[in-house]
């Protein structure tokens, strides 16, 4: 489990990384936002736009390994009819990260002919990565390290403390990432930054959770799903979901002493098997809002 999973966001706290990553900002050109790709909204920070700017951005829609590949295409072309660039990429893989340069230096082209108009032969670029917990930040920039390591900086005097990878060969990356606060507001955000495990589970009820879990799996009835707990003879769409947290502890043998469910036992490994992307590729938010 990732460390900072476990910041618990009050106002002092937020205050504290604002000025942290303001700070961080103004040694970058440009901003790299990880999200998770199965809950593009829910993963992103509320703030972001008026912390950046106007700063050029590149949204790293990560996990896509765990995603519904149309899912992901879609919310990739959404983002580009708003003139936003965005890429998936999977980050325990590696998967596509070999993209980022090329999509950093499309966002950066305005800028660097800008400089080079103004007589810099060939400008650096730097960019810095954001998101809020568990997105895979750490995971993003351990893999660049890894595939750069050689090429690690330490500039004391110009950024004391800073790490820089050279990443390509106008294209530097500081090493800390600045960890952003996710939406508190909504409901429906908590609960979707829950189902990824994103909210740490003692703060919720579990079965609750599970239940709404099911709510949103017997809508879309993913084939891994289905086929993992045997419930290719079960209505679905006409079965309460705290029934089918029943039918599934039930497959699984989960009793209790009398013989009762455990269904906070069912409720658990459900959670964990979605979390762990063994119900299938599946995105729990798209574009059109189909989905939420
Ligand atoms: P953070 O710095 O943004 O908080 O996230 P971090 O990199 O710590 O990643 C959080 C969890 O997400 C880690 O799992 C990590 O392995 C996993 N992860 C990151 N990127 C990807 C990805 O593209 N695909 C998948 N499937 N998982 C990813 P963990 O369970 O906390 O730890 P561990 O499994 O690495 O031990």
């Amino acid at each position: 489990m990732s460390e900072m999973q476990n910041i618990q966001w009050f106002p002092g706290h937020m205050t504290k990384t604002k000025r942290q990553i303001q700070a961080s900002l103004k040694l970058v050109d440009a901003v790299a936002e990880i999200i998770d790709a199965r809950i593009p909204v829910s993963s992103r920070n509320p703030d972001l736009n008026k912390l950046i700017q106007n700063k050029p951005r590149v949204i790293l829609m990560n996990k896509c390994d765990m995603a519904n590949r149309t899912a992901t295409k879609m919310w990739i072309d959404h983002y580009a009819s708003q003139g936003v660039t965005a890429i998936a990429v999977d980050c325990k893989s590696g998967r596509n990260l070999n993209k980022f340069p090329s999509a950093v230096d499309s966002v950066m082209r305005e800028r660097i002919e800008r400089l080079k108009a103004k007589g810099m032969k060939n400008p650096t670029m730097r960019i810095m990565i954001v998101g809020i917990p568990n997105v895979g930040k750490s995971s993003f920039i351990n893999k660049i390290a890894k595939q750069n390591r050689a090429k690690v900086e330490d500039r004391p005097g110009v950024t004391r403390g800073n790490q820089w990878f050279t990443i390509s060969k106008n294209l530097e990356m500081l090493d800390t990432p600045g960890v952003l606060w996710p939406r508190f507001d909504d409901k429906i955000v908590g609960e979707h930054l829950a189902f990824t495990g994103a909210v740490k589970d003692q703060v919720i009820d579990i079965e609750l959770l599970a239940v709404r879990l099911l709510d949103f799996l017997k809508k879309l009835k993913p084939e891994e799903f289905v086929a993992r707990f045997k419930l290719e003879n079960t209505d679905l769409e006409n079965t309460d979901s705290y029934e089918l947290l029943h039918i599934i502890g039930k497959k699984r043998g989960m009793l209790i002493s009398g013989g009762e469910i455990d269904t906070e036992r069912a409720a658990i490994m459900l959670l964990d098997e979605f979390r762990a992307g063994r119900l299938g590729r599946i995105t729990v938010e798209m574009p059109n809002g189909e989905l939420k």
